[in-house]
């Protein structure tokens, strides 16, 4: 791993709507010196993430729970690859702790609410928003974070956050959130580890 981040890798499971921001945001920057996504690791083979990184030319990597939770074969995969840093964006397992130990501070997470609101174990996706509506909340948000042995509980790099309003539903509220993401993610990725 260098000093520098050149090489990350995003861990996503599902939609994969972070992951090819990141990728467009990165991957089609002029700087030879800005980082680059230069994997996807994936936990399901039927996530949408997969197709959107094929097309946008990013090696895809289709791992089960037990390879993830394989050291060797993930510190074989991070070789490979070169990779630095990594990104979860919509990633549902727990990172093993080996992979902690190999990128300390080198692993962020975005979560969907203004944390510590809404984290830890079943809290992801349409869970967090309908908690948001449920508890009449008039504000939410997102929050980056490093990702360390709990959910959602590392320490936090960026938040912001959206109204909510009475009209609001789960589904207006996930938008707004998506609306975040895309305008703030890249950004405070490239803050951090950018040149
Ligand atoms: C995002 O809302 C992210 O905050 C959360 O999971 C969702 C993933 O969405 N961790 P997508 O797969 O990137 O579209």
């Amino acid at each position: 791993m260098s000093t520098t981040v050149r090489n990350i890798a995003v861990f996503a499971s599902g939609s994969g709507s972070n992951a090819e921001n990141l990728i467009r945001y990165f991957n089609t920057m002029d700087s030879i010196h800005s980082p680059r996504i230069a994997l996807v690791v994936t936990n399901r083979p039927d996530a949408m993430v997969i197709s959107r990184a094929e097309k946008a030319g990013v090696p895809v990597r289709i791992l089960t729970r037990s390879q993830i939770n394989d050291e060797a074969v993930m510190k074989a995969l991070m070789e490979e690859f070169a990779i630095d840093a990594i990104v979860l964006a919509g990633f549902l397992l727990m990172v093993p702790l080996f992979l902690l130990r190999m990128y300390p501070d080198r692993i962020i997470n975005i979560h969907p609410s203004l944390l510590p609101r809404y984290g830890g174990r079943g809290m992801y996706g349409r869970h967090v928003h309908q908690a948001v509506i449920d508890a009449h909340d008039t504000i939410t948000g997102i929050t980056i974070h490093y990702v360390n042995e709990e959910y959602d509980s590392g320490q936090i790099l960026f938040q912001t956050s959206v109204p909510v309003t009475d009209t609001d539903t789960a589904d207006t509220v996930e938008a707004k959130i998506h609306a975040l993401e895309r305008e703030h993610f890249p950004q405070v990725v490239h803050q951090l580890w950018g040149i």
